[in-house]
């Protein structure tokens, strides 16, 4: 679910100050000198597509880059779970495709090299565990149907990132982005909390260790780590891409979509001809205020917060200046009627997505060829059994709480038409009476409104908070809008270009770090 947006503290330093991995320019100077290729850190996959157009790269060097990359960034950053045995082969299979196939016959992804989070199944080599040790040794029927169009598309799979364990509907109390297998994350720009649930696809991106990763949003799992990250996260309409060999949390809520450190370059007019990339749309920026008086009134603690104060609101101020300047039509002073409510606990999201959770992790299990467990009655045994490997400590409440829901009855019933309401009286009101194409946000405190609507969001970098904290501006629209969300949200990044990488500067001792 990964709405754990709990300000995590921020990594005391010590006063030894360290540069680390000052070498990977030189990678890419190494590159660069061979291929006249600019770079490969941080280029569009536009950009090298053209590169293997004009003979300036090939996909295994592609590869050999991103695992080098790997090797030196992930035993700090740990956002990568496991790397593909095969991806050398697999860029090689691209290189001689490329070869054979008249140019523009291919599709835009062909061999580029993607990572997946670790809950969407490969039936290859890799594992497909959720970060949890009780899914290793598991076998899944069949690649999980997003993989099978990767595959077709002539898509490198790089291997599978991170993620907080479960999609984090284990327990709350474990911090974003830690798994048992692949221990805990960490924002390359901050050295602290990445968030999550798909903290090892936005790790990974921000720290040019993948092209593009897919990962799965329940509510924020998309949204949160691009802001935390500094990277771009699109949460498509639920339903639009394919669930299918995906572990699951909701199939109400859960979405796959990718993270990528710039947009896909939509709008030059021989990629998608579709897209008009005008920017006269109308667009709602939900005020600060508004959010600030929800985050006091979060009657659960740490589990949600939704509006991070030190993000500057004179940097907000400037990208809706930004923003009216390209022609988007700001509609101010509106506000969600019913928003209390939407954020309440007993809005029923947390009740129905237990027990949703239950039926569809239970189906999962069921339908592995192999596998350790093969239920959640199973999964809490495993953890009873195996404390230390899965650090029991941060418990399994969410779990336990879903094991004692019984299927969807009447409470689940009158917990869904209340979601539903809420949706129709709240945002769709919101949207349809002010004949809105998106609403704006900084950072994803937006995330719920979305979520148990089935919305999409789209999010861009927008800059740092007071603590130096990344921060993404996300862009929320009614269902099938993601053509009008990703040509504003394009439109904004190409104004501002905020989007830096990572430097790299630790302070403290490396082993202090590979903790
Ligand atoms: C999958 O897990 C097994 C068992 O730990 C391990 O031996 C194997 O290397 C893993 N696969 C990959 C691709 O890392």
């Amino acid at each position: 679910m990964g709405t754990k947006y709990s300000p995590r503290s921020f990594p005391v330093f010590s006063s030894l100050f360290l540069i680390l991995l000052a070498t990977t320019s030189s990678i890419t100077q190494a590159i660069k000198a061979v291929h006249g290729f600019s770079s490969i850190e941080e280029a569009t996959v536009h950009d090298i597509q053209l590169a293997f157009k004009q003979n300036q790269l090939t996909s295994r060097k592609l590869v050999e880059f991103y695992l080098k990359q790997i090797s030196r960034l992930n035993p700090v950053l740990k956002g990568v779970l496991e790397v593909n045995p095969d991806a050398l082969y697999q860029a090689d299979k691209a290189d001689h495709e490329r070869k054979l196939k008249a140019p523009g016959s291919l599709s835009p992804l062909h061999g580029i090299p993607i990572l997946l989070k670790d809950n969407i199944a490969t039936k290859d080599k890799l594992n497909t565990t959720a970060g949890s040790y009780a899914l290793l040794g598991s076998v899944v029927p069949r690649d999980a149907g997003v993989v099978t169009k990767l595959r077709k598309a002539g898509a490198i799979i790089l291997g599978k990132a991170t993620l907080s364990e479960w999609c984090h509907f284990r327990t709350f109390e474990s911090p974003n982005g830690w798994s048992a297998r692949g221990g805990q994350g960490k924002s390359p720009y901050t050295m602290g909390d990445p968030c999550g649930s798909s903290s090892g696809p936005a790790i990974s991106v921000a720290a040019n260790m993948a092209a593009v990763s897919l990962g799965t949003e329940t509510d924020a799992s998309i949204l949160c780590p691009s802001s935390y990250n500094l990277v771009v996260g699109i949460k498509p309409t639920v339903g639009l891409t394919s669930r299918a060999g995906v572990i699951p949390v909701s199939p109400r809520q859960d979405s796959v979509g990718f993270l990528r450190v710039h947009h896909l370059a939509f709008c030059p007019p021989d990629f998608v001809k579709s897209y008009s990339c005008e920017q006269n749309k109308r667009v709602s920026a939900l005020t600060v205020p508004n959010w600030i008086k929800l985050e006091s009134r979060d009657s659960e603690g740490s589990l949600l917060q939704f509006w991070d104060d030190t993000i500057a609101a004179q940097t907000v101020e400037q990208h809706l200046k930004t923003l009216r300047k390209q022609g988007t039509i700001l509609v101010d002073n509106l506000e969600i009627a019913n928003i209390d409510e939407i954020y309440s606990p007993t809005s029923g999201e947390g009740t129905v997505l237990a027990t949703e959770f239950k039926i569809s992790i239970n189906a999962y299990l069921d339908e592995l060829v192999t596998s350790p467990v093969r239920s959640l009655a199973d999964l809490i045994d495993f953890n009873k059994k195996n404390s230390k490997l899965e650090k029991l400590e941060y418990g399994q409440d969410q779990f336990v709480k879903a094991e004692a829901t019984n299927g969807i009855g009447n409470a689940e019933k009158a917990a869904l038409a209340n979601l539903a309401e809420l949706t129709r009286e709240g945002f769709v009101e919101l949207m349809t009476k002010n004949k809105l194409d998106a609403i704006v946000t900084p950072g994803v405190s937006v995330s719920t409104i979305l979520a148990i609507g089935g919305f999409p969001g789209v999010i861009v970098p927008a800059g740092y908070d007071s603590k130096g904290k990344p921060f993404g501006l996300c862009f929320g629209g009614l269902k099938g809008s993601e053509p009008k969300l990703i040509e504003i949200a394009y439109g904004f990044e190409q104004a501002t270009k905020i989007r830096k990488p990572p430097k790299f500067i630790f302070k403290g001792s490396i082993a202090s770090l590979q903790s």
